[in-house]
């Protein structure tokens, strides 16, 4: 009885631990040493979770960083503290809701006026097994926020990357885009019942696909693109994914989200690629840990990135 008690306890322990120290031990952290001083950023989403230390860690290597959000009091927020922390007053709040065409527009808009160069766009910000919703513009909300509305910024803000080249285009996307498919037959899931996990893994499939044929397209201009994903990182996104039973409140969320990683340990893989030298011929290709990763064999299929690519700029009306 008392070795069960001790192998429980040192169990309990090393469990314990593991969770105290993972970010700081386990975890792959990017050690480059960059400085941004001069370079302007983009980073959608930022005002919270992986998209906030993105802006943070570029904040402190000097970066003038634009926090693209659609809640400005808490994008303020976010700044306030980023600016106190790293005592880098250029880092400002721009609205930019990924969710409306107008929206998107009105930022492009006031960035290519007012802003004089854009030498990394961060495509962050994103949404998870949302229920059943449209954007302002008629876009199964996952589609719409994760992927057309990035699709849309991105290529309103090319000159300026093209401009700034060597520049740098990162799309996050999730390893759920393996399950992924693209139903060209009703990409706005208007025909189907509506399934959220399905919504989320097109999305992210669409993310890693228009890396790809972003890369065919603009690579010879000087800006490259990758696709990240962060892991399995605690944030708001999840708040769709666990329903509010009193279990799952208590004991199912809690203990899963002790084998999360920090947002700041999953915006590691984002600043790698945004940042290191030795990925800057390796366009279109899929990231996660700080590595090349493979991506699913639907992610690879440059008909569909082209075909998809086509059916964005109609809908996005950007052509
Ligand atoms: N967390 C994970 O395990 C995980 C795994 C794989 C991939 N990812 C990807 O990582 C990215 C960041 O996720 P996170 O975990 O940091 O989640 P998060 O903390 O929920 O952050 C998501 C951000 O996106 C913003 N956003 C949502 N809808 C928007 C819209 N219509 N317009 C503009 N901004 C909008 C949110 O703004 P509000 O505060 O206004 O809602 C928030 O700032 C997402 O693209 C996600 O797909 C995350």
């Amino acid at each position: 009885m008392k070795t069960v008690a001790y192998v429980l306890s040192a169990g309990a322990g090393a469990f314990g631990a593991l969770i105290l120290y993972r970010d700081k031990y386990v975890s792959v952290n990017y050690k480059g040493t960059e400085q941004l001083l001069g370079k302007t950023c983009v980073i959608t989403g930022s005002n919270s979770g992986i998209g906030k230390e993105v802006a943070r860690d570029f904040a402190q290597r000097g970066a003038r960083v634009v926090m693209a959000c659609r809640d400005i009091k808490k994008c303020e927020l976010a700044r306030d503290e980023i600016i106190n922390e790293t005592n880098n007053t250029n880092v400002v709040c721009y609205e930019c809701d990924l969710a409306s065409i107008e929206s998107i527009k009105s930022f492009a808009l006031r960035f290519n006026t007012e802003e004089k160069y854009l030498h990394i766009l961060v495509n962050n910000a994103g949404i998870m097994w949302h229920p059943q919703k449209l954007t302002k513009d008629g876009f199964e909300l996952h589609l719409g926020v994760n992927y057309l509305g990035h699709f849309l910024l991105t290529n309103l803000l090319i000159d300026k990357l093209a401009k700034c080249s060597p520049s740098r285009v990162v799309n996050l996307t999730s390893a759920a885009h393996k399950r992924g498919v693209i139903d060209f037959d009703d990409l706005n899931m208007s025909k189907k019942v509506y399934n959220a996990k399905y919504a989320y893994e097109q999305s992210e499939l669409a993310r890693v696909l228009f890396t790809r044929e972003f890369c065919r397209r603009f690579s010879d201009k000087g800006v490259t693109s990758y696709a990240v994903h962060p892991g399995i990182v605690r944030s708001n996104i999840s708040q769709y994914t666990i329903d509010n039973s009193i279990i799952s409140g208590t004991i199912i969320g809690p203990f899963m989200s002790a084998f999360m990683k920090s947002s700041k340990t999953g915006a590691q893989n984002v600043i790698y690629c945004a940042l290191d030298k030795s990925i800057e011929n390796e366009c279109g290709k899929y990231y996660s840990d700080l590595t090349e990763s493979k991506p699913s064999k639907e992610a690879l299929n440059d008909a569909n990135a082209k075909r998809l690519w086509a059916i964005s700029e109609r809908w996005t009306r950007l052509k």
